[in-house]
């Protein structure tokens, strides 16, 4: 079996879909691979160092003709209409709001799988590269909102005066905001979360951050850990509880988002207005339409002295670690679907079950 790697097409995307370390392992394990020329440069590993893996060098036509095509971002048109009939796809795909995509598969005859399907449960948690992904962009949320904010975030005596500690507010703590949690509070910040799903407080707690709690009702709906749902009303009672935190805040960094829906909004206008001067706003949902408004789509903007930050791709600002995680993801991914000479297509088989998108 014959495994492509291209180079990512997407603009701004600096990952690859599999390492020279990956690479190693795999032809170790009897599988062929095909890197595209150039494909790990942006993430710093180079051709050679594929080469030395086993990996065999190729252009386009030989690395989107081969048996399985491994990317990070769902493929572009003219990336399907490369691959040969029967071939299978694995990259992230986004299927519930990507119908056209799903329909392009289809019409091309190939097989895809996608990364962001697989199922949360405990003997995936080496292939969920949603979590991998998540974990990095926490991390550099907070680093991003760090280096814009004109001020320190630790407590600081000096002699010429004590600095107060900055104060971050962030909302959503799943992978990505637990991780900017940890990550501000090791930077020396004052850190307060808001999150809906009512297991959530003690997570925060034991991460030293204080939890904003709304009282709940029965309007949210929670299923495999997800949000699914939730009133309006409730987050208008949310909105006015937060509001007060952010008017203090020096850093805000939003992660909420309900999968397969729009992201849901939580900083109004007014409460941008509410701001101090220089502060810093950091939306991770922005690609989901967003958790703040006037942020906008990979810019940073300024509003009344605030800053927002739309950066939709952070994990592609740590290439190296996050093409290093998602390779391995994959490559427990692949173990796990197939032997060195084909896919087993076990159609029962809850990973396969729920990450295969399209069976031709
Ligand atoms: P996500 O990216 O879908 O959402 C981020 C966070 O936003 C969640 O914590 C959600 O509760 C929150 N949120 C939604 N609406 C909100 C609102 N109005 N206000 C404030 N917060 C709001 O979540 P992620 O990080 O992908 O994790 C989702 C779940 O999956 C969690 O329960 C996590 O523990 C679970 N999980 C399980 C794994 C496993 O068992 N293998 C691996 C990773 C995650």
């Amino acid at each position: 079996m014959i495994l492509g790697v291209p180079k990512e097409l997407k603009n701004r995307e600096r990952r690859v879909a599999l390492t020279p370390d990956v690479v190693k392992s795999l032809v170790a394990s009897g599988y062929n691979v095909v890197v595209e020329e150039g494909a790990g440069e942006a993430s710093f590993y180079t051709n050679d160092q594929y080469k030395n893996a086993g990996a065999a060098l190729g252009g386009k036509a030989q690395v989107y003709g081969s048996d399985v095509v491994l990317k990070v971002n769902a493929p572009q048109p003219a990336e399907i209409a490369q691959m040969k009939k029967g071939a299978t796809l694995i990259s992230f795909m986004w299927a519930a709001t990507n119908a056209d995509l799903v329909e392009a598969c289809k019409q091309a005859g190939i097989n895809a799988f996608s990364m962001d399907a697989i199922p949360r449960i405990s003997r995936a948690q080496k292939m969920d590269a949603l979590s991998s992904q998540a974990n990095l962009a926490g991390y550099k949320a907070v680093i991003l909102c760090a280096d814009t904010l004109g001020k320190i975030l630790p407590m600081m005596t000096t002699a010429a005066g004590t600095i107060r500690p900055s104060k971050v507010v962030i909302f959503g703590a799943g992978v990505a905001g637990l991780q900017a949690i940890a990550t501000a509070k090791r930077l020396g910040a004052v850190v307060e979360v808001s999150d809906i799903r009512p297991e959530t407080k003690e997570q925060v707690q034991s991460l030293g951050g204080k939890f904003i709690e709304v009282k709940g009702d029965d309007s949210i709906k929670i299923e495999g850990g997800y949000v699914k749902g939730v009133s309006e009303e409730f987050l208008k009672r949310q909105q006015e509880l937060v509001a007060k935190h952010i008017k203090e805040a020096d850093i805000v960094i939003t992660t909420a988002l309900i999968p397969g829906k729009k992201a849901p909004l939580l900083v109004t206008e007014e409460m941008v207005k509410s701001m101090k001067n220089g502060s810093v706003i950091l939306d991770m949902a922005v690609e989901q339409g967003g958790n703040v408004t006037g942020s906008e789509l990979n810019q940073t903007v300024q509003k009344n002295g605030v800053t927002i930050i739309g950066e939709s791709n952070i994990p592609s600002l740590l290439p190296m670690n996050a093409s290093d995680l998602y390779a391995k993801n994959i490559q427990t991914f692949l173990l796990h679907l197939t032997t060195k000479d084909g896919f087993k297509w076990e159609m029962e088989e809850e990973i396969t079950k729920g990450s295969l998108i399209v069976k031709s």
